[in-house]
């Protein structure tokens, strides 16, 4: 069984400073979501993966993939991992995957490119399907960032999976990206 979280972010694809992760299109929250998806106390979980899609900034786009199989040299901070994003953002030549660093790769693929090539999508939305008696094979959760995914990306992303919803309160996508995986552990 493997799991892959997908993330729309408007975060940054110029070089930007650790200070200002905030300011830098929300890198902060792409570095939870990181945590979140990947970290489990005192270990990686190898099953997963997840790819964030940088929007904005002068070159977008730019996807990173973060394989937690391969993870070796990165801690579950916001710091290590905006380190990482720094350095792929330094790497990233064209659509093909290039390697950062041990279970890290990037590439100029768009977020429509990563979902079309994604098998067993799910949409996280809020106003979808309730993820109750969810038993999914290989899924791969597509979510947005604080701003939440264009309609554009989202009906993109429906053609290939149906909506699921973790209820009607609209949650932190790291704390998504967290209790997601937290309901595919039991
Ligand atoms: C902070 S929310 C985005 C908020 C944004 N203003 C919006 O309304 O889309 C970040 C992402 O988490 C996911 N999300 C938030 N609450 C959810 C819920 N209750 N069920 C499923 N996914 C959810 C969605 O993918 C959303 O794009």
């Amino acid at each position: 069984m493997t799991r892959t979280f997908i993330l729309y972010s408007y975060g940054t694809t110029d070089d930007f400073n650790l200070d200002r992760l905030f300011e830098s299109g929300r890198i902060d929250l792409v570095c939870r979501c990181v945590i979140g998806a990947l970290w489990i106390s005192n270990d990686v979980r190898r099953d997963t993966q997840i790819i964030i899609v940088l929007n904005t900034g002068r070159r977008p786009p730019v996807s990173i993939k973060f394989d937690g199989n391969k993870i070796l040299g990165i801690e579950a901070s916001e710091l290590s991992i905006a380190q990482v994003i720094k350095k792929a953002l330094s790497v990233v030549k064209d659509k093909e995957w290039a390697n950062v660093q041990s279970g890290v790769s990037v590439s100029r693929r768009s977020f429509q490119e990563i979902v079309k090539d994604a098998k067993n999508v799910y949409v996280l939305d809020a106003k979808g399907k309730h993820i109750s008696n969810f038993k999914p094979e290989n899924p791969t959760f597509v979510l947005g960032d604080n701003v939440g995914l264009p309609k554009n990306e989202m009906s993109f992303a429906l053609r290939k999976g149906e909506k699921v919803s973790l209820g009607n309160k609209v949650y932190l996508a790291s704390s998504v990206v967290s209790v997601v995986n937290w309901i595919l552990d039991q």
